[in-house]
């Protein structure tokens, strides 16, 4: 298999700096080294303001760090590679005009991908998030959580090794948000991603990942990782137990100040 497509993610040393051209800059993001093993589901948690969102732009290659390197599958990652890394967004930013299946082809039509192909890919990552019945909706006639699945049916489409995800869930109220858990456990399971997830519930990061990275507030470092040895599959149950509140609590005493 191709180093590219190895689901692989190696950031070192990088730092960011907004505004450094201007003098007064703002230090968002400071020598942050870490791993991710291919197939693994890690999770970033930290205070809100501490650099999650621009370090995932950086590992999707939307943004550029200051400094440092980011390999994924083992090549740099210099511009958006959407058939290297899927990105989901909090907000599902769906084109209110075009269907469900249209908004997930969209991908494919920008890099000129033929109809029949595009259909089929974009009804298959819609059978994926179970949502191959609502195909031709618009997004206005589909719950939140729908659109959200849309939304991860669209990173999915191009079946990249890595997917990206910054706060998919927060609009969501609690209760879907952990039926979506679930829901992405299962594509998870199914399509065996590495998944880089970016949340503010400590809960969530824990019920869902083999590993959480926690950041200090700005500018934002890596001050732990833990790995999570609590058994999978995972149940609701698992939120009660001795570990699970034990691990909640570690992070919750390093990001409360
Ligand atoms: N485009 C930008 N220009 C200048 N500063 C920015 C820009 N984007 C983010 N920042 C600053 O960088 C820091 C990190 O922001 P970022 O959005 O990455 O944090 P976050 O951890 O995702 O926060 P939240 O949990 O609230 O989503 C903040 O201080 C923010 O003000
Ligand atoms: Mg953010």
């Amino acid at each position: 298999m191709p180093a590219a497509t190895d689901g692989t993610v190696a950031v070192s040393s990088l730092s960011h700096t907004y505004g450094a051209e201007s003098g007064e800059g703002t230090l968002a993001l400071q020598d942050i080294d870490f791993s991710v093993a291919k197939g693994r589901f890690v999770s970033i948690v930290g205070p809100s303001g501490c650099g999650k969102s621009s370090l995932l732009m950086m590992l999707a290659g939307l943004r550029h760090p200051t400094s440092g390197e980011i390999l994924c599958g083992g090549a740099p990652v210099k511009k958006p590679d959407p058939e290297r890394i899927g990105v989901v967004f909090q907000e599902a930013s769906l084109f209110p005009w075009l269907s469900a299946r249209k908004n997930v082809e969209f991908p494919l039509s920008l890099r000129g991908v033929p109809q029949k192909v595009r259909t089929e890919k974009a009804l298959h990552a819609l059978e994926l998030v179970g949502l191959k019945d609502f195909a031709e909706r618009l997004p206005h006639e589909l719950s939140g959580g729908m659109k959200q699945r849309v939304s991860i049916a669209r990173g999915l489409v191009q079946d990249p090794q890595i997917l990206m995800m910054d706060e998919p869930f927060a609009a969501l109220d609690e209760q879907t948000r952990f039926s979506m858990g679930d829901e992405l456990l299962r594509i998870w399971d199914e399509t065996h991603k590495t998944i880089l997830f970016v949340t503010h519930s400590l809960s969530e990061a824990l019920y869902l990942s083999d590993e959480v990275l926690v950041m200090s507030a700005r500018p934002g470092r890596i001050i732990d990782r833990i790995e999570v040895d609590l058994p999978r599959p995972r149940t609701f149950e698992v939120m009660s137990s001795p570990r699970f509140v034990e691990l909640r609590e570690r992070i919750w005493q390093q990001i409360r100040h």
